[in-house]
């Protein structure tokens, strides 16, 4: 690049005269040379006669772009056009003045090539401004007239008033703005650089920078059409600087896409490697190598040959469709539980009776009989067994297993009684694993039974879940709460539970989701229920009960000593001595924080305890802790359950009951007012249906021997009666209260109060029979619980005495009755013959 600007001229000349030469999309700035190509004919034509002249200048104009914003968008440097568009665009035929823009350049040619085919390629210099005044000729060449237009020369600018330093500093802001810019590439040429630091004449900077920043038509004419220099300057300082945080915004996102280009060059490039690898390993790729290990682990299990048929199909199956397609997944998880069921696999059972003694001991205090039942039960299985192994023929082998191992045990009792324990000792004793089903709550039959394959997110059921936790076919499965199982319109899961436990049916039963028969008669099932009462009667039929009663306070004393507290102790993480709750705390825990008829609230008071005890120690405690009796109000805060108090019965109408509940045995008061002028029986308290029968027998019953009591006739004509039993939350039903009924009636009426040391049960008839009752343990262990001395039983319960512990049998007088008459006899404080019948009930003063 050269400037070549003469210094002096003189622009007020008239016009002068030359040729002209259209330029489409070019500019020519004054100073900057350029390469053009001429083509058309009248362009070359120019071209020839111009290089005729002894000068070889030319007026070279833009011709205006036919809608400016078009044209000047395809000029940008993006779409920087190749040399055939140069060509057919670069000059164009014009026919009139208004075609061109006026403000043109006076330029020089300095050399002239033909191209092969016609074309002339030229290098061409601005020397001026100029502007044209009259397009006088436009064939065979363009002439026009024009006049020069003033340089902007930094002297002239000065001359005109111009601000020397203003001009030097935007000169100097430009250059610096270059020198930044080639900072920022790495590949703007130096000596390019240099050219534009080294430039004297500010407009010649300008001139270029606008040249390198490629701008449009329009805007190179408008610098071109500039006339004050410190405006130019200002212009493309501007531009400059735009272009540059342009250029800067550029490199920051091509660095960034340039980030994550090389990430993804360098995880494929990782991918190839990994893929050479695993080929030179022999391994292939992920989903053939997932079939192969499939199929080892199918030739390492050992599957029945209907499961390996099984098996293999879906593995042909998975083969045909892609391992990322929902379906893949499907036959995956199946395929895993196929392979992972023991359908074969089993532990041997340890039959040793003694051992079996010996473990139920180590777990558990008592329970003597349920201990000599379990032992019964394992004996015959263990000779069933025996008999078994020495069938060795083959239609031994076709015996379903369920036959040996005979019928289902279940313990039944209230809650805490240790059900669910002994069934894990049982497990332990023969060395199987244990598993536990809840059945509480269970309506649906595809808990049990599965979901078939076809819906999403299938499952087995949970037989199947915990026979494949179990890992072996032979576990202990417990299927606890099997009086909580319930039914409705998604089917009867008793019925599946029917088919489970019936040896005839369960040595081949389907899950839904495995589709397969699974041989369930290897595991000893083992049922729990706190209320036989609602297991379904076809089950209860398969079952063989074992039941459980609630511990006296004794029992529990001892269960707490030997067994609790150590394992509590324990699982606090504290040494064996750290605690040291003497008998009486004990008794005050059981009494005061506790209300049951097993342990498992006395296990978990006892655990706060030790919690209690393991912060201390924590914290650099080191002596044994002893439990004061006057600490537990600290350590357990508030007593929860105030005891039962025996009420004083001064008043005739108010009898003491004994009920059995759920929670163990209960007192309950049974209380009867008359109803002057009323007529019906009202009765409170959330009775039954049983209950408020009994109620009606017992008034029947008491009219009906109104002579025989001394009780006034009329007054059953006259009053109805009201007979409420308080508690009235909780629903009471049975009809073990009939005798307390009666005893209460009857003292109303005949003014005189029951015994208050003195508790009864019995139910009735119209004949004045007491019939037996259930429960005998668990309602004396109440009565002994709150301190009563006496207990009226109906003769026939006389044998379940012995059940009741003998500490407890000792501390209480027991009066067997058949009749009524014997109970009010014993019952009522001045009976009416109770000098007459005071023997008539058969005392049993101990046990
Ligand atoms: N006779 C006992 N000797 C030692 N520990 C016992 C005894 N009875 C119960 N336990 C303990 O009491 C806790 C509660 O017993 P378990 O969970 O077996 O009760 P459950 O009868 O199954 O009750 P639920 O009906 O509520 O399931 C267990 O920690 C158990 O070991
Ligand atoms: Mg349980």
């Amino acid at each position: 690049m050269t400037y070549a600007a003469p210094l002096f001229f003189n622009w007020q000349n008239k016009l002068e005269t030359n040729l002209l030469l259209p330029l489409r999309n070019v500019v020519l700035l004054p100073g900057i040379t350029i390469p053009v190509v001429a083509g058309k004919p009248r362009s070359v034509a120019v071209v020839e006669s111009t290089m005729l002249t002894e000068k070889k200048q030319l007026i070279v104009a833009a011709i205006r772009p036919p809608a400016e914003q078009k044209i000047e968008a395809s000029a940008s440097r993006e779409n920087a056009p190749d040399l055939d568009e140069i060509i057919s665009s670069q000059f164009s035929e014009i026919e009139s003045l208004s075609e061109i823009y006026p403000v043109a350049t006076l330029a020089v040619i300095h050399k002239m090539s033909r191209l092969p085919g016609g074309p002339i390629q030229l290098i061409i210099e601005g020397l001026e401004r100029v502007k044209i005044h009259d397009l006088v000729q436009t064939s065979p060449t363009y002439i026009v007239k024009f006049k020069k237009l003033p340089l902007l020369t930094k002297k002239a600018a000065l001359d005109q008033g111009g601000d020397e330093q203003t001009l030097e500093a935007l000169a100097q802001a430009i250059k610096s703005l270059w020198t930044e810019a080639a900072a920022i590439n790495p590949h703007f040429p130096e000596e390019l650089l240099g050219v534009l630091l080294s430039s004297k004449e500010p407009a010649q900077l300008a001139y270029q920078t606008s040249v390198l920043l490629q701008q449009g038509v329009a805007t190179t004419q408008a610098i071109l059409e500039e006339e004050s220099l410190e405006k130019l300057l200002r212009q493309i300082l501007a531009d400059l600087q735009k272009e540059i945080e342009v250029q800067k915004l550029q490199g920051e996102i091509l660095g960034e896409t340039k980030k994550e280009l090389d990430q993804q060059q360098k995880e494929f490039f990782l991918r190839q490697q990994l893929k050479k690898i695993q080929e030179e390993l022999g391994e292939t790729d992920p989903d053939k190598q997932e079939l192969a290990e499939l199929r080892s682990r199918l030739a390492e299990a050992e599957l029945p040959e209907v499961v390996e048929k099984q098996v293999k199909r879906e593995l042909s199956r998975l083969e045909r469709v892609t391992s990322a397609s929902a379906e893949g997944g499907v036959i995956r998880t199946y395929l895993d539980w196929l392979l992972e069921m023991p359908w074969q696999k089993q532990v041997e059972d340890n039959l040793d009776l003694d051992n079996a003694r010996t473990i139920l001991d180590e777990d558990h205090y008592g329970l003597e009989k349920v201990k000599e039942r379990i032992i019964e039960h394992l004996a015959t299985f263990k000779l069933k067994k025996l008999a078994q192994q020495q069938l060795t023929t083959s239609a031994a082998s076709n015996i379903p297993h369920s036959y040996i191992v005979g019928t289902v045990i279940c313990f039944a009792g209230p809650p805490g009684v240790g059900k669910t324990s002994l069934g894990q000792s049982i497990a332990r004793t023969l060395g199987r694993p244990f598993e536990r089903i809840s059945l509480g709550g269970l309506r649906d039959e595809a808990e049990l039974r599965g979901h078939r394959r076809t819906y999403i997110g299938a499952m087995p059921g949970r037989i199947i879940q915990a026979l494949h936790r179990a890992e072996v076919r032979n576990p202990v499965i417990m299927l606890d709460e099997l009086d909580k199982v319930g039914m409705d319109y998604r089917g009867d899961p008793a019925s599946v539970l029917l088919e489970i436990l019936d040896p005839q049916q369960n040595h081949s039963f389907r899950d839904l989701y495995l589709d397969l028969d699974f041989d369930l008669s290897h595991v000893l099932f083992i049922g729990t229920a706190n209320d036989l009462s609602h297991v379904p009667p076809p089950l209860l039929d398969r079952l063989e009960i074992i039941e459980l009663s609630g511990y006296s306070q004794q029992e529990k004393l001892k269960i707490a000593q030997k067994y609790l507290l150590p394992r509590q102790i324990n699982k606090a993480g504290l040494p064996d001595n750290a605690l040291q709750i003497p008998e009486s705390t004990l008794n005050l825990i059981i009494e005061y924080y506790t209300h049951e008829a097993g342990v498992r609230k006395l296990e978990q008071q006892l655990g706060t305890l030790c919690r209690k005890v393991a912060v201390d120690y924590a914290q650099g405690e080191t002596n044994p802790q002893f439990i004061h009796p006057e600490r537990l109000e600290t350590l357990l805060g508030a007593k929860q359950f105030l005891k039962e108090e025996i009420r004083s019965h001064s008043k005739p109408g108010v009898a003491t009951g004994l009920a059995w509940t759920l929670q163990g045995g209960e007192i309950l008061f049974i209380e009867a007012v008359l109803l002057p002028q009323g007529e019906n029986l009202t009765l409170t308290g959330q009775l039954g249906e049983v209950m408020q029968e009994s109620a009606e027998i017992a008034r029947s019953y008491v009219w009906s021997q109104a002579k025989s009591l001394g009780i006034d006739l009329s007054v059953f004509k006259n009053n109805g009666f009201h007979i409420h039993v308080p508690a009235g939350a909780i629903p009471k039903d049975g009809p073990s209260a009939g005798v307390t009924m009666i005893t209460a009636i009857a003292s109303l009426l005949m003014q005189e109060p029951v015994r208050n040391d003195t508790a009864m049960t019995g139910e009735i008839n119209l004949s004045g029979e007491v019939l037996p009752i259930g429960g005998v343990r668990e309602k004396v262990l109440a009565a002994h619980r709150v301190g009563i001395k006496r207990v009226l039983l109906p003769q026939q319960n006389q044998k379940d005495l012995v059940d009741v512990p003998a500490d407890v049998r000792q501390q209480i007088e027991f009066v067997f009755c058949d009749r009524i008459e014997q109970v009010l006899a014993n019952a009522l404080v001045n009976s009416w013959e109770a000098k007459s019948h005071q023997n008539n009930g058969n005392l049993v003063v101990s046990g």
